[in-house]
């Protein structure tokens, strides 16, 4: 694999696999195919991420600290976020760690949530940056602990103009998926309770501040599989496609006051959680089917979908309310194949 033809095309994307090595992938006509790429100097004075660095070590480190910065070298989004307070569920890793980093680029205050505690570094992250960030550790899932975080963010900033409802349970291994005649209860409460119930809990909590104020914004997550179910995930794909009606639902009450509602339908997006199931060299015929459906041939970047929140949270998007925002590389506008 040349090195140097693959950065010169921009489609060198380094990334670390589990057991440490770096692997880069290159989207091709036949699909994403992995490339195995020596480290060593990268050219001077290049465009892309790859091109960028002085190697591929180099390489992988300007890749995570560099969300919202376009990967195909062009001008970062800018939008005037100054002075807004923003809460951006699930903010640890993937989507929601980009559009944190996004809207922290573009003037907004970040309160970080996740349940885990690395929604800290996302923070700590932001606040190198010169940014101002807080972390929030909380279950969205759980109503009272969604209500302390908010009423938490409230007090201390005393606002909160945008919230983006993140944070999801998404079943990463293909061996844990079932069809409807197998699937667990357990499986079905712990992924509706997060991936539904965790939006209605934390819409229910902002939006009252918000119609007070008469100004907001909520931005939820749903996903293609919302739109066009996916096989195996009935629970995933149930809660994604209600997020489109809570979202349609929410829009039509809040809008007299001010508030706008709106929803991201992300397609495939290279986060941690797709690289374990499907963007990895083990699954690399299933990663080149799903590439298959899509007209764009590559996956998304976070920082594709951080874009798209960018875009609903300024006042540049002050006309759009209860919208479904596909942003699927072309995956769910028609069938890749001849008939
Ligand atoms: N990555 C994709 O291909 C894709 C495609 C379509 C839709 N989406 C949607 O985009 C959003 C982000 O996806 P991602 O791939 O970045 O996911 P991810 O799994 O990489 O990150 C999700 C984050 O949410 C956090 N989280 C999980 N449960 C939580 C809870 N109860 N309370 C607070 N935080 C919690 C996790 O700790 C994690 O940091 C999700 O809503 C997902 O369904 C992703």
């Amino acid at each position: 694999m040349d090195v140097l033809s693959n950065a010169e095309t921009g489609l060198l994307r380094p990334l670390p696999l589990p057991d440490g090595t770096l692997i880069a992938f290159e989207y091709t006509a036949k699909g994403l195919l992995p490339a195995w790429v020596p480290i060593e100097p990268m050219p001077e004075g290049s465009r892309t991420f790859a091109q960028r660095s002085k190697n591929l070590v180099s390489c992988w480190g300007s890749f995570t600290s560099c969300a919202g910065e376009a990967v195909n070298g062009e001008t970062p989004m800018k939008v005037d976020l100054e002075g807004r307070v923003a809460l951006v569920t699930g903010a640890g890793r993937g989507i929601g760690k980009a559009i944190a980093l996004a809207f922290a680029e573009n003037g907004a205050w970040l309160a970080v949530n996740d349940v885990n505690p690395s929604g800290e570094e996302t923070a700590q992250e932001i606040r190198r940056q010169g940014g101002n960030a807080k972390f929030h550790q909380a279950d969205v899932g759980d109503a009272s602990a969604a209500n302390e975080m908010v009423a938490t963010v409230e007090k201390e900033w005393g606002k909160i103009d945008i919230l983006v409802n993140n944070a999801a349970v998404y079943v990463a291994n293909l061996k844990e998926r079932y069809p409807i005649h197998e699937f667990l209860d357990s499986d079905w409460d712990r992924i509706l309770r997060v991936d539904l119930n965790g939006v209605f809990y934390c819409s229910r909590a902002v939006s009252a501040g918000m119609v007070k104020r008469r100004r907001g914004v909520i931005i939820n997550l749903s996903s293609v599989a919302g739109i066009v179910p996916l096989r195996l995930q009935v629970a995933y794909d149930v809660a994604k496609a209600a997020v489109v009606n809570f979202t349609r639902c929410h829009a039509v009450e809040v809008g007299a006051y001010g508030v706008r509602v709106n929803a991201i339908a992300p397609g495939s997006t290279l986060t941690d959680a797709t690289r374990q199931a499907f963007y990895n060299p083990a699954a690399k015929q299933f990663a080149d089917s799903l590439l298959s459906h899509i007209p764009l041939g590559r996956p998304g970047e976070p920082e594709d979908i951080a874009n798209a929140a960018l875009y609903l949270a300024s006042d540049e998007s002050n006309y759009v309310t209860g919208h479904i925002l596909v942003v699927d590389g072309g995956w769910t506008a028609g069938f890749v194949r001849d008939w």
